[in-house]
């Protein structure tokens, strides 16, 4: 227990867990609503105005980009509305059809090898509901060790390429150019699911900020500071979301107590398919196939199935850069 003060970011996240009416959520930070104008600061960049890999990703122009400091919070970014509705269906696809395979790790490892969890939840003639509800995380790129929290060489996959470009997009924008995705942990939440209190300082650089993307139900997360005697801070998070821990914030406690239903189901909205114009000059994807199968989410047959777990669920994506600058791995 922490000092003179105790433990206030439990206190907090036992206030929020527990099932109390909607509306003693009123102190839960909406960035966009003019109710927390003294809490945020909405920021815009000069830098850039334009990157050739937005469409093919599934982001918006960076005009329609609505960037918020959080002000106790220095360092805490809340972007909104970077994605558009075929971009999150996209990223929804992948985080449920492939990063969940093998080779990377997931939390059904110790009870079952699965090749292909995604498939086995739909072998037979009915969704094995148990199955698909067992998934809470999988890692990619340097896999997160749950016990010794220390990554390791001999414990490393591919980090996907177009997901390390989706956070060389925002980090570029947000200044960082030399930011690298190495490692991902990506969390699956049901509506009564929590994930408690406790700080990323598992990378070797921690000055490198930590991106987190989050898709389908919206939760409350909590921040507060380097211990958990500081009373956090609680904020909304809605489909599309990207957060982005920096500076100060990139090793506060933080915790997620509550999955509320989303508002609205966004990438449900006004989906469009991609026709890109411009010729993006990725090393790594094959632009044919990444379009393709981004667009394959706009009327494929199957899309429902991803839609049906969004609906009860929600996903977010923790990415981070592990090695310092000048390491090509760990020593
Ligand atoms: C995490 O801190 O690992 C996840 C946060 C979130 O789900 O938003």
């Amino acid at each position: 227990m922490s000092g003179i003060h105790g433990d206030l970011f439990m206190k907090t996240f036992k206030y929020y867990r527990a099932r109390v009416p909607l509306s003693t959520f009123s102190a839960v930070i909406e960035t966009d609503s003019s109710n927390f104008q003294d809490k945020v600061t909405r920021v815009t960049f000069d830098g850039k105005t334009h990157d050739d890999r937005l469409e093919i990703l599934g982001l918006n122009s960076f005009d329609n980009w609505r960037v918020f400091n959080i002000k106790e919070h220095p360092g805490l970014i809340l972007i909104r509305n970077p994605f558009t509705a075929l971009g999150q269906r996209y990223w929804i696809r992948k985080c449920l059809e492939e990063y969940p395979r093998k080779p990377n790790k997931t939390n059904i490892d110790i009870e079952v090898m699965l090749e292909d969890w995604w498939k086995a939840c739909f072998e037979g003639d009915k969704c094995n509901k148990k199955l698909l509800k067992k998934l809470r995380w999988t890692t990619l790129g340097y896999h997160h060790n749950w016990d010794t929290k220390e990554y390791s060489e001999d414990n490393r996959g591919a980090f996907p390429s177009d997901l390390a470009q989706l956070c060389d997009v925002v980090a570029t924008y947000l200044g960082y150019t030399d930011f690298r995705a190495e490692a991902a942990i990506v969390n699956y939440y049901h509506m009564n699911s929590t994930l408690s209190a406790h700080t990323d300082h598992s990378e070797v650089n921690l000055d490198a900020p930590l991106f987190s993307f989050s898709f389908g139900q919206s939760a409350i997360f909590l921040i507060g500071g380097k211990d958990k005697t500081t009373e956090p801070s609680a904020v909304l998070l809605q489909s599309g979301d990207i957060l982005v821990m920096s500076k100060e914030a990139r090793l506060c406690y933080h915790a997620v107590p509550k999955i509320l239903s989303a508002k609205t189901s966004t990438w449900n909205k006004d989906v469009q398919k991609i026709y890109t114009k411009t010729k993006p000059k990725f090393k790594y994807i094959n632009e044919i196939e990444h379009i393709e199968s981004m667009n394959r989410n706009y009327n494929d047959e199957n899309w429902f199935l991803f839609d049906d777990y969004v609906q009860e669920s929600r996903i977010n994506v923790n990415i981070r850069q592990v090695l310092n600058e000048t390491q090509s791995k760990l020593c």
